[in-house]
């Protein structure tokens, strides 16, 4: 690294494929020389990957650009640059509108064209104007950025893989379908590439990627395509890979094949997240899900008989449009009958461009956050007792970092829950089979069995 080297400093907001995303541009950056830095006063380029979900995520992004465009304006004054870059799915939804409100604003592209980034700075560099590119590009982003991981790169123990992107699902409320766009998935060869150089590099645990990943149907070698359970089964043939998992899924979407995995394959962990959004069918219905509340519940019935001790996670939105006592009572019914390990909660928030933003009977906020906190008080309950099912049983911790004290490791659970392990004789990397001995607000204490014996030790150095 020289004196002299450009530095980029990346922020991400929303979902995990916008930190795959992030990681990516950072390897598409190096590839250009840049180092990425965590520190954004050492930076000259500064990208927000922003989140357009709901609207509290898309109005940060202006109050950090007003920071940023703070700290530009006094780098100008000692004479030096700081390019600012707006790119996800806030980009793709705003395009111009942002550099309209925020002058300081100089890239904006959206989540298909980060691969652009090189031809997109240099363009920047001669014409010195805001460049906005929210095209969907015919070809596959994935073919033309370095293969990954760069050889720079922290090394981990877990990592995120893109497998899907996109969705044709068009749910009344969401803006997926039209930030990120048509359902696409990628090659199955593509990916198992993608996968063993992250095990090379000495990744344990792929979680992979997708808006509606249950809905993969890659190209394969044999000219078929493939559905995500055969997907899985291929890559749990690849040798020190230990876990996999994926997310996330639509209900209508889990096909058979993929529940068969969930038994049948060792290396995919026991831990679902099934978004539902409502309990109530009229609900389901304006919100175009295309699936009734029994419905779900008959798919996780079919994912439990195949796999007993699953741990379920799902998303809800209480306040739709149209909801009424009888139709939150409706969700609050179906939370308790199928019972979630953890679960992520939103107030409906209206998107422009959605059809569920036009509908005229918008639920007032009191209402909403009303129930927003009783739902959010059942879900908690609920997150609680799993962990404290968890007491007293025996499970593998795949190690991915030093624990907080000395003489503690931390890792994740096959349920992901965060663990913090008593253990001298470990690293990172390894995977240790432990008891469960205590249970925290969020985490789980536990102590290794059976010590070396019962475990893979396969410390990494670290880079
Ligand atoms: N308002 C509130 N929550 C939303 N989500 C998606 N769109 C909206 C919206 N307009 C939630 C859904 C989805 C999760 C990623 O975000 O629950 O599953
Ligand atoms: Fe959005 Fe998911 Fe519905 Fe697609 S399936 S429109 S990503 S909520």
């Amino acid at each position: 690294m020289t004196e002299t080297q450009k530095k980029a400093f990346i922020k991400t907001y929303g979902c995990q494929m916008n930190v795959y995303d992030s990681e990516r541009m950072g390897d598409v950056l190096a590839g250009m020389g840049y180092g990425v830095t965590d520190t954004p006063d050492e930076a000259d380029l500064v990208i927000l990957n922003t989140c357009h979900i709901r609207e509290k995520a898309a109005e940060k992004v202006y109050s950090e650009l007003g920071r940023f465009r703070e700290q530009k304006r006094q780098r100008a004054d000692d004479g030096r640059e700081l390019v600012i870059g707006v790119a996800g799915c806030v980009a793709q939804a705003e395009g111009e509108e942002i550099v309209r409100r925020s002058p300081a604003v100089d890239l904006v592209f959206g989540p298909q064209t980060y691969h652009r980034l090189p031809q997109l700075l240099s363009r920047f560099a001669e014409e010195r104007q805001p460049l906005v590119e929210t095209d969907f590009p015919a070809e596959d982003k994935f073919d033309h950025m370095p293969k990954l991981p760069r050889p720079e790169a922290p090394r981990a123990v877990t990592a995120f893989l893109t497998v899907q992107e996109g969705c044709d699902k068009f749910c009344t409320f969401c803006v997926v379908p039209y930030t990120r766009g048509a359902e696409v998935s990628r090659p199955v060869r593509k990916i198992i590439e993608d996968a063993q150089r992250l095990v090379d590099r000495g990744v344990r645990e792929i979680t992979l990627l997708g808006q509606n990943i249950n809905a993969y149907h890659g190209e394969a070698a044999d000219g078929r395509r493939w559905s995500l359970g055969r997907l899985l089964d291929e890559l749990a043939l690849i040798e020190g890979l230990d876990r996999l998992r994926y997310t996330t899924s639509h209900p209508r979407d889990m096909d058979d094949e993929l529940i068969s995995a969930h038994r049948d394959n060792p290396k995919l962990m026991p831990y679902l997240h099934l978004p539902v959004q409502s309990g109530s069918d009229t609900v389901l219905k304006a919100m175009n899900r295309r699936h009734t509340a029994a419905a779900y519940i008959g798919v996780i019935e079919k994912i439990r008989a195949a796999r007993p001790d699953i741990a379920l996670s799902s998303d809800f939105i209480v306040g739709f449009p149209g909801e009424t006592d009888a139709d939150f009572e409706a969700t609050m019914s179906l939370v308790k009958s199928v019972g979630y390990a953890s679960a992520f909660s939103f107030k409906y928030s209206p998107r422009p461009g959605t059809p569920a933003a036009e509908m005229e009977n918008q639920v007032p906020e009191a209402v909403k956050s009303e129930r927003l906190s009783r739902l959010q008080e059942l879900l908690n309950s609920q997150s609680r007792a799993f962990l404290q099912s968890c007491l007293g049983r025996e499970m593998d911790i795949l190690i991915e970092k030093p624990g907080r004290k000395a003489g503690q490791l931390a890792g994740r659970s096959p349920y992901l829950q965060a663990v913090h392990v008593e253990d001298q004789h470990h690293g990172i990397g390894d995977m240790v089979r432990v008891c469960i001995d205590s249970v925290g607000a969020n985490s789980l204490s536990a102590h290794t069995v059976g010590a070396d014996a019962d475990s893979l030790p396969r410390a990494m150095t670290t880079a």
